[in-house]
């Protein structure tokens, strides 16, 4: 027979880990209208919505030139093609991280260095990026991971100290402030993803490239369009990642609730924290860490606790879902054996992938659900520590 609290558990209902419903639900007419002013344009490719698109974001980064494309992969490509990256160069980033960052870098022919994180706050560990500097490097390329800030200003010395150009990976960042800056518009590049999951999210995918020179915008401009500015008549190779006017007519709409939907993240954020205080679970688990100088947008809510995997399969049980961020350092990848990095020769990315749990966060989740998320990891940690006591009476 099933115990009273096994049947109790099965009525808990799951909910979700991220719901676009929500959004859609607030700001669904402007949405219809936006899709159908480009439907009855018929005006699919580039043109006007594309171009006030661009000048709103490049403005809201606080960059004076931005340039929409097809993903936030492309982006990454675009900047290092655009920087003039390519075979026998190297570029320094961070192992702990979405593979479109070094697979972007791979994709030049250029090599991936790897460095790995500090583990307070994920991203790249400053002090190891100057003695992974070679005469065959040409770039730094933080990534600004779950929407904090990577710590630019002694990257930018570093990069000057060495000439190498910074192309920020802001694709989950966008919004984020250091120093009260906005990313993407600190180094020579931002790269944006508009992948639905991300704080601004269009309808499929898109990505956009911030420039700090026109020279560079310029580059942008025509390697996303098969390097032409006169239409069968191209100046350099290019591809074709343009953003579509639907995106951007999408986004456009959305650009305007940005602000707010990160300030609903943040008060999400500081709810969590003010929970694990209540439920006395700052010894077991680890919040973001969030600088006072970096203002964090919670693309993720990724914590760091003991016995992180079965923590997981208590809450799935128990309806709670949760997402990993990352199982797998890149320099570990299949992908990446080539460049024969060997199984702990980046600890602290290798660490974070076995201790890192992502809770539930977006800017509609209820409190009553960060409630349950909470307190049912507060069950488990009580469980746990009953279980070791018991044990420990064998004695
Ligand atoms: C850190 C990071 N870089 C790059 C990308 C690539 O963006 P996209 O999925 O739009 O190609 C992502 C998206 O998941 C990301 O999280």
């Amino acid at each position: 027979m099933e115990s009273t609290s096994t049947a109790a558990r099965k009525v808990k209902k799951s909910f979700a880990f991220f719901d676009l419903q929500a959004q859609f639900a607030s700001i669904r007419l402007e949405i219809l209208q936006a899709v159908e002013s480009v439907l009855e344009s018929q005006h699919f490719i580039m043109g006007q919505q594309v171009e006030l698109f661009e000048k709103e974001a490049g403005a809201y980064v606080g960059s004076p030139h931005a340039v929409g494309c097809a993903s936030g992969t492309d982006a990454l490509y675009l900047a290092l093609c655009a920087q003039g990256v390519g075979p026998g160069d190297e570029v320094i980033t961070t192992p702990f991280t979405f593979v479109a960052t070094a697979g972007s870098i791979a994709r030049t022919e250029a090599t991936p260095v790897f460095v790995d994180i500090d583990p307070d706050t994920f991203n790249i560990a400053t002090d190891l990026i100057e003695p992974a500097v070679t005469e065959k490097t040409r770039a730094i390329l933080p990534v600004h991971l779950f929407g904090l800030a990577a710590d630019l200003r002694p990257i930018q010395q570093i990069a000057d100290n060495y000439s190498l150009a910074v192309i920020e990976d802001a694709a989950q960042a966008i919004g984020a402030t250091y120093y009260g800056q906005k990313v993407g518009s600190i180094g020579d590049f931002g790269c944006f993803s508009f992948f639905p999951s991300k704080n601004l999210g269009c309808a499929g995918d898109g990505g956009m490239v911030t420039a700090r020179e026109r020279a560079m915008a310029d580059r942008l401009s025509l390697l996303r369009a098969h390097g032409t500015r006169k239409k069968y008549h191209s100046e350099i190779i290019g591809m074709n990642s343009r953003l579509d006017a639907l995106q951007a007519a999408i986004l456009r709409v959305k650009l305007r609730y940005l602000d707010t939907w990160i300030q609903a993240r943040q008060d999400r954020a500081a709810l969590y924290a003010k929970l694990f205080d209540q439920y006395d679970l700052t010894s077991f688990i680890t919040s973001p860490s969030a600088p006072s100088h970096c203002g964090h947008v919670y693309n993720q809510f990724v914590i760091r606790c003991d016995d992180r995997d079965a923590l997981r399969d208590y809450l799935q049980e128990q309806g709670v879902p949760t997402a990993i961020y990352y199982p797998e350092p890149l320099h570990l990848q299949p992908a990446f054996a080539y460049l024969g990095y060997a199984k702990g020769s980046m600890p602290q990315s290798e660490k974070a992938c076995l201790n890192s749990l992502a809770l539930p966060i977006y800017p509609e989740l209820p409190a009553d659900d960060q409630e349950r998320v909470v307190s049912t990891i507060a069950e488990f940690y009580k469980s746990q520590v009953h279980h070791t006591r018991g044990n420990g009476t064998h004695e």
